[in-house]
């Protein structure tokens, strides 16, 4: 079957090479939008404009099933989707409930872009799981970009890691899947002192779940 996978950039490539090595039996294609990447600073109507085409093209392109590898996206619009495509959407959002079930310290961080920190879905998540935690959600908004133009600043990254780190968090949430790409890097920094998680393989168990149905 042919799964279609959805980013703004490039993070989705990461959860799409994931997929590949998860299901090589299917067929997997991966879209992005690099015309109007990143979509983290940008409002959902606007970004709503930019995913529709790209959307209709991978089912019209034959695809069973599409994934959301773009927590901005997911956050801020996947109702308004998934009223408007009939095909399974299966999408990332940042891990606040594994987080807090995982947290010791009873303080978590959550990086992501500035549109799923400010979404309602995030929001929800919040109130739904972890309102008896501290999630400390630092400055993360060019990280996207930075890692779109492969100018990826270290030392800013592990600095802004290492004020979580202070402040007691001891769960990194990647709530953004262009962090995934320098996910060593975060690990490198968090060594010993917190767990990285991002949602690739519970992404690919539910897709896997959805393909079940279908088959
Ligand atoms: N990779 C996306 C996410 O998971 C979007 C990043 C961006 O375009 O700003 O949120």
């Amino acid at each position: 079957m042919k799964i279609g996978v959805f980013d703004s950039g490039a993070g989705g490539l990461s959860v799409s090479r994931a997929i590949e090595r998860a299901l090589p039996e299917h067929e997997v294609i991966f879209r992005n939008d690099a015309k109007h990447v990143p979509y983290g600073t940008r409002s959902p109507d606007e970004v709503l404009g930019f995913v529709l085409p790209i959307l209709q093209s991978l089912v019209d392109d034959g695809c069973v099933v599409i994934v959301i590898a773009c927590n901005t996206v997911s956050t801020t619009l996947i109702k308004e989707l998934r009223e408007r495509f009939t095909v399974p959407l299966v999408a990332v959002e940042p891990m606040v409930k594994p987080a807090a079930q995982l947290t010791k310290s009873g303080v978590i961080a959550v990086c992501a872009t500035p549109a799923t920190l400010a979404s309602k879905r995030y929001a929800w998540l919040k109130q739904a799981y972890a309102t008896d935690i501290t999630i400390l959600e630092p400055d993360c908004s060019d990280w996207s970009q930075l890692i779109e133009d492969r100018q990826i600043d270290e030392q800013k990254i592990a600095d802004t890691l290492r004020d979580v780190l202070v402040a007691n968090a001891d769960v990194i949430v990647l709530g953004c899947t262009h962090y995934h790409w320098i996910e060593d890097e975060i690990i490198t920094v968090a060594r010993g002192r917190a767990t990285v998680l991002h949602p690739e393989q519970p992404v690919i168990r539910q897709l896997k779940r959805v393909l079940a149905q279908l088959a």
